[in-house]
């Protein structure tokens, strides 16, 4: 069997590896170079519980099941990469500036609400004027950058081939026969999954098929401590941002705008990640920033993710993880895997991308 994957980043690599160890030639074809879009610049959060709160219940469920994949996830691609990718489960403070803020956090999950003392002594940092936080100790984190490289070796070493720098023009149609045309070449395959993330409806079909995919910009900065400040010991979310600490850096995220394919970094931006941040961490104001970048979600009409297959037999597509990318790669990597392979994936039924009109 053959598959041809279009998109290189997190969905397409581990699916791509899923399917390679399961005996299949797979081609993933990157239109520019691997996990270096929305996985490069993604905070690499396994946040189930903190980006819960406009979930649905069949997503909020997919989350937790793929959160529970995760740490198997994790050591398999650095067992079969050689490679580490940083997945720790240390936990996360989501603060409460209000005490109906603490009730509604503690409505929407079943773990530990700290008092604002309490909470300050896990996270000495912590503003003073909070109400509360909720702890939960199973939320995690991986480094994103480095999953990325490690999720293409394992790739490569399940057998799989890789075209970067090889962007998909248009998906040509025969039946249930496709082919993928690029400037370079025809690929023919037996299945097609587009994972091409923001990107995904932009190729090119001879009838309306991929699901409307679209691009929901996120800026991110990263600042490092004065000598001798220790950075936090877990993901702090509060005042409209997240806090995440990566190696020698404090990572803070993120801003939502949707300007197209736009990549560009803004001072408004950083102005308003730093003021949120610095108001939730008083002593980040003598911090340094390091680094400012953006990347681009896929968002869909619904806020759900797009996994499945189109109406068209044998044309998959795999996008629309919009704020979990990372998050759900386990899950999606399993049930997308599955169906290309044949068989049945109840877990993704309702995200099925033939739910939306234009394409059904
Ligand atoms: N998962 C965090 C974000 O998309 O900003």
């Amino acid at each position: 069997m053959k598959t041809i994957i279009v998109g290189a980043g997190v969905a397409g690599l581990a699916i791509g590896w899923k399917l390679a160890q399961a005996g299949v030639d797979v081609l993933i074809l990157e239109r520019a170079q691997p996990a270096r879009a929305a996985t490069w610049a993604a905070a690499g959060m396994i946040a189930p519980t903190a980006e819960s709160a406009h979930a649905n219940a069949d997503e909020t469920q997919f989350a937790r099941w793929s959160a529970a994949l995760w740490p198997d996830f994790a050591a398999q691609i650095e067992t079969q990469s050689g490679r580490r990718v940083g997945y720790k489960r240390d936990g996360a403070l989501i603060v409460a500036p209000t005490d109906e803020a603490a009730q509604e956090l503690r409505a929407r999950s079943n773990k530990a609400l700290l008092t604002a003392s309490e909470a300050r002594a896990r996270e000495p940092l912590l503003s003073a004027s909070i109400a509360g936080a909720l702890w939960d100790s199973d939320e995690a984190q991986v480094d994103n950058r480095a999953l990325g490289v490690a999720l293409a070796n394992a790739f490569l070493r399940a057998g799989g081939k890789l075209s970067p720098n090889e962007a998909a023009v248009r998906i040509e149609t025969e039946g249930s026969h496709h082919a993928v045309r690029t400037p370079f070449g025809l690929y023919a395959g037996d299945n097609i999954l587009i994972a091409a993330g923001a990107w995904s409806a932009e190729i090119e079909t001879g009838t309306p098929v991929l699901p409307p995919a679209r691009p929901v910009k996120g800026e991110m900065l990263a600042l490092t401590p004065p000598a001798n400040t220790l950075l936090p010991r877990q993901v702090v979310w509060g005042n409209g941002v997240y806090l995440v600490p990566r190696e020698s850096r404090l990572l803070i995220g993120a801003t939502m705008r949707e300007t197209g394919f736009d990549i560009s970094v803004t001072k408004q931006a950083e102005n308003w990640l730093l003021d949120r941040a610095i108001a939730l961490m008083p002593a980040l104001a003598s911090w340094t920033l390091d680094e400012h970048w953006a990347g681009l979600r896929p968002g869909s009409p619904d806020g759900l993710p797009i996994l499945g297959e189109t109406r068209l037999k044998n044309l998959f597509v795999a996008t629309g993880q919009f704020r979990n990318g990372i998050l759900f790669a386990p899950a999606v990597a399993e049930t997308v895997s599955r169906l290309i392979l044949g068989s049945a994936a109840p877990e993704i039924r309702s995200f099925t991308p033939q739910r939306f009109a234009e394409v059904s």
